[in-house]
Parts: C-alpha cells; structure tokens; sequence
C-alpha cells in the first residue's frame, strides 16, 4: 500500500516512522515532512493547508490511504475531497471537524448529547461577555469559537486580566474572526486527561492513556504551548476509569455524528477536567495530540496501518490497538521565545551520533535543512526527545539522555516532565 502522511512535525514523524514498519506499506509519502521524516518516507513539498494540492497529489501518486496529522486541513474538508475522488482517508469530514473547529459548535453538541462539560454560554459582544463573567465569577474562561492554533482560551483571574482579555477578543481582535463568537464558561478545577481513540464510525479503539504538560515553564507556569512534553501512561487515570470514560464522553460522539449523517473517522481526543464533581470535558480534538502522539507509537505493539485502514474503511474488522507493559516518554525541545516569537536559523549539533535503538529516538518537529546539508532549527517545537522503557523512570531517563545529546545556542526544555510521577510532592 501506498499512504500519505499530512503534516510535518513530530506527530507526523512519528506517524511516518511507524508506519514504516508496516509489513502492508510498501511506499510512505509525507507532505510537507521534514528532513527527520525524510529518513522513513519521501517528502513532498505541499503545505499541510493546500487541500487542492494534497488531493491532487494523493490521486496522481495513486495513494492507497492518506493519513490526517493536523486540524487545519480537515476542517478545510481534505477528506471529503479525497473521499469525492474515491481515495481512503484517515480523518474526519469537515462537518465532523466541528468539533475542533468551532467550540461553539463543541459545546452545544455536548449540550445536546448530555455529555458532561463547564456550564457556559455564547456572546458576540464585550458587553455580552461582562455579563457572562458577573454569572460564572473569576478566574472565568474565555474561549475564541474557531481555531487559534492553542492560543484561544484566555483565562482571567481578576478584574485587571479580564479587562485585558476582552479587549484582546473584541476590540483589538487578536483572534479575528475566530473570535465573533466566544464561549465563555465556568472555570472548572482538578486533574487534566486526555482520552484518545480511533473511531470507524461506529465503534472505538481505544489508545493508552497519555498526559501532557501544556505550559511552557516548569512547575506548569507561563503561557500555554502546544506541548512540552508528554508521556504514557499518564499515570493519573487507572486504564478501568478511562474505560469508563471512553463510554461517558467519546461513544456519545460517534452515535451522535453518525445519527447526524456525518460518521466520525479518525481519531477523537477528548480533554478532560477530573472535578470533584466528575469528568468534565474541555474539549475536543480531530487527530492526534502533539506530542501525546509520540510515545503512543513507541509503545505501541504490533502494527498501526490495519486500524487506520479499517478505520478508513468504516469498519476495524480484527484489527486491534496493543500496547507494551512498559511506559514512554517525549521531551520537547523548543526554541528560546516559544511560544511567542521562538529564534530560528540555529544548526543544530549532535545529530549524527544519536543511539538508533526502538528505546531512544529523536524525532523531528521544526527542523529544515540548509544547502550545505546543515540541520536548522526553523519552529518553536523543534526536536521530541523519545524513550521506552520497562518503567516511566527509564522512559523519561532515556528520554533526557537523548534531549542532552543533542544542541543548539536556543535549546529550551522542561526538566521536570514526568516528576511529580516518579518523586510526588515535587513537580507538577
Ligand atoms: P482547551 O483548548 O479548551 O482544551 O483549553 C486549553 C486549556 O485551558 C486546557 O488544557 C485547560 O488547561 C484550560 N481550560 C479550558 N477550559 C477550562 C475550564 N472550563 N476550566 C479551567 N481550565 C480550562
Ligand atoms: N498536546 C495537545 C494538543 O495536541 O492539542
């Protein structure tokens, strides 16, 4: 089979390094990639958001089944064109994509499916959102409707930060037209989860649990990013209650889209808030996190394609998710200024004697290559340290040894990913 992988960054990378193991693929194109992914899989230079080109591409390179990566291009509806020109594809519909998408949407769908998230309400306007906050009380959350790239939930904790996210959402209108709607909405406190599974349209298939550390600074202090770091399992939630949970708040999901006449295929991720009170989801995602992603696929046994393609296929048959005992780990390393203004155009030193081994790897995120063949840092997350070991303690050890084999002048990590796991009562 031939699969094409959209996206390039340390999630595609590692999607593209495991499906290279897979006996069913014989080709693995990766659009745009980067020169990490360009080890497994042949790179072609088309943006992740062309959705004409990545069509056209996936057709004129008879791709079997293209693989979704990032959010962008699902909810521009990539897989309902290459679905129009009869190809498989992994990833939701545009209308399912909503999810995502729109928080508006998210919110009034749980709402409307009894699925359990923060009471909250939709305003358009500054004033709308001061009455709102009077309701809810501070520190009160604010949600942007339509994607931010992670930057669209601001969360004030007193009259001054609020003054200052309102303007920001609609007067200075930093969001733009993501944000002429806004949720704003109970500010919940606990443990955060994340769940992620497969769906086929019908049914799930559950991965191991995951946690990541979202802020930017040890200790969780400073702004929110993407992902700094990441491990599995998360530790935090036993694989029973996440069981229980896939019930409660992902099957609702697939039953709702597909009595909608939209079938969710793809990956749903849902983040949870563990209140006192029980689960609570903040929110959806349509593909995998990053970089929950990365140590999924390290311990991930046996091979990921035959899921994909059922999935594909509006039916998982046999094909089943299987993990190792042990545990994995990713450690983010980022570039001074992340998530604001990160430094770029560094070479990177170290890359050519890394351990090549299933227990340590280094993949790629916001790298690109020079023409004299030099490595560059060229994004905010710029390398995902990764480890396996029989334990959190060896997967996070590997993990660092890797991060510290590797360097540039704006090399930033955190070192505590993972801690208050294995030493609790310190970290986070
Ligand atoms: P979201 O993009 O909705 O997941 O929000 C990003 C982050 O904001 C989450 O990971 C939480 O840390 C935080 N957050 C979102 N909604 C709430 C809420 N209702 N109460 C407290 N924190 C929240
Ligand atoms: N790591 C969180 C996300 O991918 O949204």
């Amino acid at each position: 089979m031939k699969i094409l992988v959209v996206g390039g960054g340390g999630r595609e990378h590692a999607l593209c390094w495991k499906l290279a193991g897979s006996p069913l693929a014989t080709k693995i194109y990766c659009a745009p990639g980067n020169p990490g992914i360009a080890a497994v899989a042949e790179c072609v230079e088309v943006s992740a958001a062309d959705v004409a080109g990545l069509t056209d591409l996936a057709v004129s390179r008879d791709v079997d089944l293209t693989v979704v990566g990032p959010e962008v291009p699902l909810t521009l509806g990539l897989a309902d064109l290459l679905a129009g020109r009869g190809r498989l594809v992994f990833g939701p519909g545009r209308e399912a994509a909503r999810l995502e998408g729109s928080k508006v949407f998210a919110k009034e769908f749980m709402r409307r499916h009894g699925i359990p998230t923060a009471d909250f309400e939709v305003v358009e306007s500054l004033a709308a959102a001061r009455r709102a906050v009077a309701r809810f009380g501070l520190p009160a959350v604010l949600k942007a409707d339509g994607l931010a790239a992670g930057k669209g939930v601001l969360i004030p904790r007193d009259e001054a930060e609020l003054e200052a996210a309102l303007r920001e959402l609609f007067v200075a209108r930093r969001f733009g037209a993501a944000a002429d709607r806004v949720v704003v909405e109970e500010c919940l406190a606990g443990e955060e989860v994340s769940l992620i599974a497969v769906s086929d349209g019908r049914r799930l298939r559950r991965f191991a649990t995951a946690k990541d550390y979202k802020r930017i600074g040890e200790g969780d202090t400073g702004p929110n990013t993407g992902g700094m770091g990441a491990h599995s399992p998360s530790a935090v939630l036993p694989e029973e209650a996440a069981a229980g949970l896939e019930r409660q708040v992902l099957q609702p999901v697939v039953d709702g889209m597909a009595a909608a006449g939209h079938p969710f295929v793809g990956v749903l991720y849902g983040g949870l808030m563990l209140t006192a009170a029980g689960p609570r989801v903040l929110e959806y995602n349509v593909r995998f996190g990053d970089p929950e992603c990365q140590p999924l696929m390290l311990r991930l046994a046996g091979d990921l394609l035959p899921v994909l393609l059922g999935a594909a296929r509006g039916d998982f048959g046999a094909a089943r998710l299987e993990f190792d005992e042990g545990a994995a780990a990713c450690v983010v390393l980022a570039s001074a200024g992340y998530p604001a203004t990160p430094a770029k155009g560094d070479v990177i030193t170290g890359l050519d004697d890394l351990p090549r081994t299933r227990e340590s790897v280094l993949f790629h995120a916001g790298t690109s290559r020079r023409g004299d063949g030099s490595v560059v840092a060229s994004g905010g997350r710029v390398l995902n340290a990764c480890g396996r070991g029989a334990d959190l303690g060896e997967a996070l050890a590997r993990a660092y040894a890797l991060a510290d084999a590797v360097d540039w002048p704006a090399k930033v990590l955190r070192r505590d990913i993972g801690r208050r796991i294995l030493d609790p009562g310190t970290g986070v």
